[in-house]
């Protein structure tokens, strides 16, 4: 009901999409979230429409059910390639319009994409970029060894550094102004992209333009925070848990996170993961 705090259902097709409800906190305190992130099925980035399309329906149904006043869908390759398709009764918002929004407004010639080898054929970013304005070159780019090395925590390894600048070579051999950070997990990069990008490249991230669209739509719409941040939750929920998605929704969030594990269809609750703790159930 507007005027009250709204919940607001976030998923991903993993943990990444923490980086979404990141900014969703820093902007909404009095929000309460119900994350979902299909583990399970991981990674989305390398499958086919209809896959991608029908997991995504099945995320929907489960928030759904959960009653969110609002839902984003934090997955790029998701909301490059189901977004559209989707039945979704609730409010509800993906993260490429965001994201190509503000590249537009900070680009001057060249905005270069980087994201899943799906979202990249989906062809999705430069679309949505050349009808916000025809006149802006976009050159795209796989990276699809980015989300591992996320993963496994080497944001700041020096092999990073070197596979982040092999990626990057031609865009910016093109020449490049802007970079459009199309991935969930690139957010984590920022540092090693900014420092092969240099200055002279503005990085645009999808997490942070979702987050502005999103608390911008819910106020408009009368929502407040409310009681405030001490009444405002966030529940993970997973369909797969082990200790490194715990540990990556921790670097992510910047908090303490608890996994609960979950299967979409059934609903039934499968445990609940601490770090350091091997999931009970099975
Ligand atoms: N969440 C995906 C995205 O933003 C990255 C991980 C995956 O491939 O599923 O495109």
């Amino acid at each position: 009901m507007p005027g009250a705090q709204p919940l607001i259902g976030v998923f991903d097709s993993g943990v990444g999409g923490l980086t979404v409800v990141a900014a969703l906190r820093r902007r909404l305190p009095g929000a309460s979230i119900l994350y979902l992130g299909d583990t399970a099925r991981l990674p989305y980035g390398t499958k086919s429409r209809r896959t991608v399309l029908r997991y995504s329906q099945a995320n929907v149904d489960f928030l759904e059910r959960r009653r969110v006043d609002a839902l984003v869908v934090a997955c790029n390759t998701a909301s490059a390639m189901a977004l559209d398709d989707l039945v979704v009764r609730a409010p509800h918002w993906g993260v490429l319009e965001p994201g190509a929004s503000a590249a537009v407004a900070s680009a001057r010639r060249h905005v270069g994409v980087i994201a899943t080898e799906s979202t990249v054929r989906s062809g999705a970013y430069e679309e949505a970029i050349r009808r916000l304005d025809p006149r802006l070159r976009v050159s795209q780019q796989a990276c699809p060894l980015l989300v591992p090395l996320v993963e496994e925590g080497w944001e700041e390894d020096e092999i990073t550094g070197r596979i982040v600048a092999r990626y990057l070579e031609p865009l910016l051999a093109e020449g490049i102004d802007t970079l459009l950070l199309g991935c969930t997990h690139y957010p984590m990069l920022r540092g090693v992209l900014e420092r092969v990008c240099g200055p002279e490249v503005t990085l645009v991230d999808s997490a942070e333009s979702t987050g502005a669209l999103v608390e911008q739509a819910l106020r408009g719409r009368g929502w407040t925070d409310g009681a405030g941040p001490e009444s405002a939750s966030v529940r993970l929920f997973a369909t797969d848990a082990g200790p490194r998605f715990a540990r990556l929704a921790e670097r992510i969030l910047g908090e303490p996170a608890t996994l609960e594990w979950i299967d979409v269809d059934e609903s039934g609750t499968g445990g609940t993961l601490r770090i350091g703790e091997e999931v009970g159930t099975s």
